[in-house]
């Protein structure tokens, strides 16, 4: 089989694992990033500089590789930087988007894009696929613009929302990392008890997309652990599973913490369209990192 997917976001937490699984599972992987190669891990993968809000840059990687399928994993993730720069948030997230439709149109190629629960209220969640959408701060109205773009262009389209991605310790810096490099260093940890979310681990959305591909699915799917936890819960299970003093983690309101940006309070995925299609069978928090 010589199929060709492309990826972009390559740097980040998600490319960098897509990309290293994709591969050896035998596609040829085109990385994209929007600097140089993070590291130097892409094995079999061909790294190319890729910036989404360039519009030449993406027409001319796209016609040199013509790939079968492309996975955007590019994004802002940083939620308060989102909403301190609207236009820079809508231009990665969204807008970037339309530079690639002439080719997935006019080739036929299918399109798997990852979105967020923040498209959610977190009013009364965990959501199922067809819950309504309304975003409460710019980085869940930008990722709810992205799905927009991608329904309405009438794409061969695959949107996967997933919820507070975690990975390994040694995977890129993520949630994980975070919580056992400061645990370790001694600092104190304020963590909300009052958010709600069904943290997700990178290897196992990975593996959903793998099965997309394999089983060509199209739509839009829901991808976490299904587990439900208050991010105080999700972060006592990391410290837990790293044997590290959970008395340093203090559990706060989301009003003590005066984030920039409103998040939601309970914006958890249901999987059970997932499970169906791809007999997915995700880990929770706990089983994932021991
Ligand atoms: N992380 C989560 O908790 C979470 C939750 C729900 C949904 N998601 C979604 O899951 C997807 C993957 O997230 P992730 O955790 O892997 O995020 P990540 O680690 O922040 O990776 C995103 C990557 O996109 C790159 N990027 C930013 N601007 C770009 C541009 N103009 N051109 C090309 N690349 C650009 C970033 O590069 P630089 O690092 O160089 O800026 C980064 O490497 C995203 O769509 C995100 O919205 C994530």
């Amino acid at each position: 089989m010589d199929y060709t997917v492309l990826i972009t976001g390559a740097n980040g937490l998600l490319g960098r694992v897509l990309s290293s699984i994709l591969s050896d599972c035998g596609f040829s992987v085109i990385s994209t990033g929007k600097g140089a190669a993070f590291f130097k891990g892409h094995r079999g993968c061909i790294y190319e500089q890729m910036d989404v809000t360039v519009q030449q840059n993406v027409e001319y990687v796209l016609s040199k590789y013509n790939p079968d399928c492309i996975i955007n994993a590019a994004a802002l993730t940083d939620v308060d930087a989102c909403e301190k720069n609207h236009d820079l948030c809508l231009s990665v997230n969204a807008h970037s988007i339309s530079y690639f439709i002439p080719f997935l149109k006019q080739n036929d190629v299918h399109l798997i894009h990852v979105s967020s629960d923040f498209i959610f209220d977190g009013s009364c969640g965990p959501y199922k696929e067809d819950d309504p959408c309304n975003p409460i701060n710019y980085y869940g109205v930008s990722k709810l613009e992205a799905e927009k773009l991608i329904i309405n262009n009438n794409l061969k389209y695959t949107i996967l929302r997933t919820s507070l991605l975690f990975g390994k310790i040694d995977d890129k810096f993520n949630f994980v990392t975070w919580v056992k490099s400061n645990l370790e260093n001694g600092s104190k940890l304020n963590i909300v008890d009052d958010q709600y979310r069904t943290a997700t681990f990178v290897y196992d959305l990975a593996d959903v997309i793998l099965k997309v591909i394999q089983k060509e699915k199209y739509g839009v799917y829901h991808v976490s652990s299904g587990e439900v936890l208050s991010i105080y819960q999700i972060v006592c299970n990391i410290a837990k599973c790293y044997g590290l003093d959970a008395s340093m983690i203090n559990r706060i309101k989301s009003k003590e913490l005066n984030q920039f940006a409103r998040r939601p309070l309970n914006s958890g995925l249901l999987i059970k369209k997932a499970i169906k299609d791809f007999n997915f069978k995700p880990r929770t928090v706990f089983n994932a990192l021991i």
